[in-house]
C-alpha cells in the first residue's frame, strides 16, 4: 500500500519534534518516517529514539556529516530515491536544517506537496545557513505551520504561495508530555551535588560562534570568570572546535556530552540561568520558567525576549555583558518575576497539524 505521508527529520531537535508529529499523523493514515542520519552520535540521535518511544524510522538515509554542499546534496539525492520508491501524497519537513532544505527540495521537484512545520521564523542575518534553509523551504511549501502570530505575519509579508496556519509549537507538546519524566538532577552524569540549583547550564553549537576561534575563546573566557558553577553540555562540533583552537575550558567549567531529552529538561529546570545559542533550549527555558541568555546577535524567538524570559548577548561582548545579563536574570527570578508562557500556544500543536493535513488530503482526494 502506498504511503500517504512521509515525515522527514535528521537532527536531534527534529527527532524530538517528530515523536509527537508521528503519533498525531498516524490517525490520518500510513506515515513513513525518514531519518536522514544528519545526526548519528548516540547522544544526538539514538538516545532520543529510546527516550521518546518514536520507534525505528521506516527509512534511514545514513548521510552523516559534510560541508553544506556535500551534506545537502547527499540528502537531496537520497531523499529523491526514497520519494521515488515510496511516493507519498504529502512530504512533511521540520525546522531549518540542511535535512529540512534537502528533503523539501527533493519533494517539491518531484511535484509532491510539502508541509513545513516551524514555518515563518526569520533572522536578520540573511546568509546564515538556517535562514537560507527556512526561506527556501517556506517558498516551496504548500502548507506552512507557523508557531506564532509573528511567524504568520512574516510569511504574509513575503507573499508565500502556500496556505499559512498558526498551530503553536510542537516542541511544547513534547515538553508537556515528558516534563514529569525528567529525572532528579542529582542523578544526571556531569552534575555535582555541591551546585544545588545555583549553576549555569550551557549549550553552544552554532557555526556562527563555534567556527570562530576568537568568539569561542571570548565566550569560554567569560564563562570561566562567572561566580557560579558552569555545566556545559557540548555538541561534538564544539568539542572539536575547542580542541583544534587549543581552548581549554579549565576546571571552572564542567564539560560533558549532550544530554538526553529528559535529562536536558531536568538540567534546564533546576538551573539558575541557561546560556545557549540553541532555539530549542531558549524555548525549553522559557516554558520551564528558567531565565535564559542567548549567545547570539539575535534570536528568532523574539517573544521570549519581549516577555523578559530571554536576553540576547552577542558573543563578542560576552566578557562585558554576560555577567551582568546573568545577574539581572537571577535577580528577576528571585524577585518572583514570572512571564506569560503561551507565546507559542498552549500545547496541542501536533494535533492541529494533523487536523489540517487530514482536511487538506481529504480535499485533494475529493478533487481528483
Ligand atoms: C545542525 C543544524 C542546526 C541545528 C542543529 C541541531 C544545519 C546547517 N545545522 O547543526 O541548525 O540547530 O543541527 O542540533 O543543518 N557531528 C558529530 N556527530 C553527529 C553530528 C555531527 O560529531 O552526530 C559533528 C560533525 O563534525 C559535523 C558537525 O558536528 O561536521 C556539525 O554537524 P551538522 O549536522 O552539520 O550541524 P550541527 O552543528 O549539528
Amino acid at each position: 500500500m502506498p504511503s500517504l505521508i512521509s515525515l522527514f527529520f535528521g537532527t536531534r531537535p527534529q527527532i524530538i519534534k517528530a515523536s509527537v508529529l508521528r503519533e498525531a499523523l498516524a490517525g490520518i493514515g500510513p506515515v513513513m518516517t525518514v531519518d536522514t542520519g544528519q545526526h548519528y552520535d548516540f547522544a544526538l540521535h539514538q538516545v532520543h529514539y529510546d527516550q521518546l518511544s518514536i520507534g525505528p524510522p521506516d527509512a534511514f538515509l545514513g548521510v552523516g556529516s559534510g560541508s553544506h554542499a556535500r551534506q545537502t546534496g547527499t540528502i537531496l539525492e537520497a531523499a529523491e530515491r526514497c520519494l521515488h520508491d515510496h511516493p507519498p501524497t504529502l512530504a512533511i519537513v521540520i525546522g531549518d536544517t540542511n535535512s529540512t532544505l534537502a528533503c523539501a527540495l527533493a519533494a517539491a521537484k518531484a511535484r509532491i506537496p510539502v508541509a513545513h512545520v516551524e514555518a515563518g521564523l526569520r533572522a536578520v542575518d540573511f546568509l546564515m545557513a538556517e535562514e537560507i534553509n527556512r526561506r527556501c523551504v517556506d517558498a516551496v511549501s504548500t502548507l506552512l505551520f507557523a508557531p506564532s502570530i509573528r511567524a504568520v505575519r512574516a510569511l504574509e509579508r513575503e507573499g508565500v504561495r502556500g496556505e499559512i496556519h498558526q498551530v503553536g509549537d510542537v516542541a511544547y507538546d513534547v515538553l508537556l508530555r515528558h516534563a514529569e519524566r525528567a529525572p532528579a538532577v542529582r542523578t544526571i552524569r556531569g552534575y555535582s551535588p555541591s551546585w544545588g540549583e545555583d549553576y549555569v547550564f550551557v549549550t553552544l553549537h552554532r557555526a556562527e560562534l563555534v567556527d570562530h576561534p576568537s568568539r569561542l575563546a571570548t565566550v569560554v573566557g567569560a564563562l570561566r570568570r562567572l561566580e557560579r558553577p558552569v555545566w556545559f553540555a557540548a555538541h561534538p562540533r564544539t568539542h572539536s572546535a575547542l580542541e583544534s583552537a587549543g581552548i581549554t575550558p579549565g576546571c571552572e567549567i564542567a564539560v560533558c556530552e549532550p544530554l538526553g531529552y529528559v535529562e536536558g529538561l531536568a538540567a534546564v529546570r533546576h538551573a539558575a540561568v541557561v546560556v545557549t545559542d540553541s532555539g530549542g533550549l531558549q524555548r525549553e527555558a522559557y516554558w520551564l520558567g528558567t531565565p535564559c541568555v542567548t549567545m547570539r546577535n539575535e534570536t528568532e524567538w523574539v517573544e521570549t525576549v519581549e516577555l523578559g524570559a530571554n536576553r540576547v548577548v552577542p558573543p563578542e561582548r560576552a566578557e562585558l555583558e554576560l555577567p551582568s545579563a546573568i545577574r539581572r536574570a537571577v535577580q528577576d527570578r528571585a524577585g518572583g518575576r514570572a512571564w506569560d508562557r503561551t507565546a507559542y500556544g498552549g500545547g496541542g500543536a501536533a494535533g492541529r497539524v494533523a487536523e489540517i493535513v487530514a482536511a487538506a488530503l481529504g480535499s485533494d482526494r475529493r478533487s481528483r
